[in-house]
């Protein structure tokens, strides 16, 4: 019962999803993935053709497409203009393409608005992505950061996907330095955030922490 909002921000495979969904799920609550949205956004703009580097463009195509997503961690759905695209937007094109996506200013003021719609419509929710605690829910109940080694990161991303993991360690590098570096809402940690070095924690251990410092939140 009650408002509840947990936000999770971090770097790229630092556990966010996992963790995000593990927490929701023990706790009763709703789940909203905001990277799936910046997904969502960019398989349409390269269904659509538009050059990346043109933000207007972009932005264009990310304000006419009908993007819904649901808040179940058990399974949310991501439909972009009827279509589902829950396997494309963890493709390698995606990937290769989100943090251009994602910096534009515009395509982050059409999500920040609607993801604090889907926050204030939840009640209970735990939501992850980069600038959750700074930007999406300042006001959030508890605010978590969590990093990892970038080893440990590149590690349990290819573990996850079965690619290389050198490659997936470049990449990672890549979109964390696009995401901290950008003008529009960086990748940063939150002042009241807690920090949670995961590097050397099994999944059940996070969401126990987590859990705890929930319960002491009231
Ligand atoms: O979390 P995930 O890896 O799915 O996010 C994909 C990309 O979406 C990130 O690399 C980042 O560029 C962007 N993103 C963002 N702000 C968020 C969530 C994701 O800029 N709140």
């Amino acid at each position: 019962a009650g408002r509840c909002v947990v936000a999770v921000d971090g770097p790229s495979g630092s556990g966010k999803s996992t963790v995000s969904r593990r927490l929701a799920t023990s706790v009763g609550a709703r789940y909203l993935d905001t990277g799936a949205m910046y997904r969502a956004i960019t398989w349409a703009v390269l269904r659509s053709g538009v050059d990346l580097t043109d933000a207007e463009a972009v932005a264009k195509v990310a304000g006419e497409v009908d993007l819904r997503l649901g808040t179940d961690p058990a399974g949310y759905g991501v439909t972009a203009d009827g279509v589902s695209v829950e396997a494309e937007i963890r493709g390698p094109e995606v990937t290769a393409a989100v943090s251009a996506v994602a910096a534009v200013p515009a395509v982050r003021a059409l999500l920040v608005a609607r993801q604090r719609e889907m926050i204030a419509n939840a009640g209970r929710i735990v939501v992850e992505g980069r600038d959750i605690g700074a930007v999406v829910a300042p006001d959030a109940d508890l605010k978590v950061y969590l990093t990892a080694s970038a080893a440990a990161r590149a590690t349990r991303r290819s573990a996850e996907d079965a690619s290389d993991v050198a490659a997936t360690a470049a990449d990672l590098a890549r979109r964390d330095r696009l995401d901290s570096t950008r003008k529009a809402d960086p990748l940063a940690q939150a002042p009241d955030a807690v920090e949670l070095d995961t590097t050397e924690l099994g999944i059940d251990e996070v969401v126990a922490r987590l859990r705890e410092l929930l319960a002491d939140r009231g």
